[in-house]
């Protein structure tokens, strides 16, 4: 079944789960995978992300938009184009712990944006020993409310895989339809005002560009409050991983 999530509170036990936060967590872990960071730690908290400050890694992060003190880097995906560490430690509002609840709901959680849109699609097309996967694409949301460009780009995934589909999925479908670019759709978010006023517009038309990047993030094992994410294609064995595995950190 594809199903959609439009909030974290809507996530379900679940073969394989999505994140979405185009706007911009799911945007930045994508493009510092891309940059060669060969790990990343999505760290529910600042407190926690602090906490695993260490050698070779990158602090970065938001809250209200902003880099918190201390940290190394904001959650810009343009700021994670330049590879600065070996491991980047990701600690943002809402993108960063769906990913950590996502890993404790499903047996296999890949992240999705814009910049990897048909590369997601290509990892989620069934396979012969799975025909008909069990998939729900996770919208983070915005303090626990629908997020539209979640929801868009949620849509834009379900419409780019065959079978049989949730009413939810059918919704985040429809919903991607009014929009005719990508940019239209993030642009008319109550997230992009909000980035506007923090004078962070570019990032809303980057996070806006579409397939991009060849890069499928997936967590690789999951701890208390942290999921450890690396390049699908880099995981061997990908398709069992199982996030049970406890974090290393
Ligand atoms: C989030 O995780 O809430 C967003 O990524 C926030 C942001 O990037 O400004």
């Amino acid at each position: 079944m594809i199903d959609v999530a439009f909030t974290r509170a809507d996530i379900r036990p679940v073969e394989a789960g999505v994140v979405v936060d185009v706007l911009r967590a799911t945007s930045t872990a994508t493009q510092a995978l891309a940059a060669g960071y060969y790990r990343l730690l999505c760290a529910d908290s600042i407190e926690l992300a602090r906490q695993l400050r260490g050698p070779g890694r990158v602090l970065a992060g938001e809250r209200r938009c902003v880099k918190p003190p201390g940290f190394d880097q904001g959650n810009s995906p343009v700021e994670a184009i330049e590879r600065r560490g070996e491991e980047l430690v990701l600690a943002t509002t809402n993108g960063a712990p769906t990913i950590v609840t996502a890993a404790k709901r499903a047996r296999r959680v890949l992240l999705a944006c814009l910049l990897n849109l048909a590369a997601v699609a290509e990892a989620l097309l069934p396979q012969r020993h799975d025909p008909q996967l069990d998939v729900q694409i996770i919208c983070s949301g915005t303090d626990g409310a629908v997020a539209l460009e979640d929801v868009y780009v949620a849509g834009r995934i379900c419409a780019a895989l065959p079978g049989e589909r949730s009413d939810a999925a059918r919704v985040a479908e429809a919903v991607a339809r009014c929009f005719a670019t990508p940019l239209e759709a993030l642009a008319a978010s109550a997230d992009a005002a909000i980035l506007r006023q923090a004078d962070l517009s570019a990032d809303i038309a980057y996070c806006a560009l579409e397939s991009e990047l060849d890069v499928v993030p997936a967590v690789i094992a999951a701890g208390a409050g942290v999921a450890a994410v690396a390049e699908l294609d880099r995981v061997p064995d990908a398709h069992s991983v199982d996030v049970g595995d406890t974090v290393s950190v």
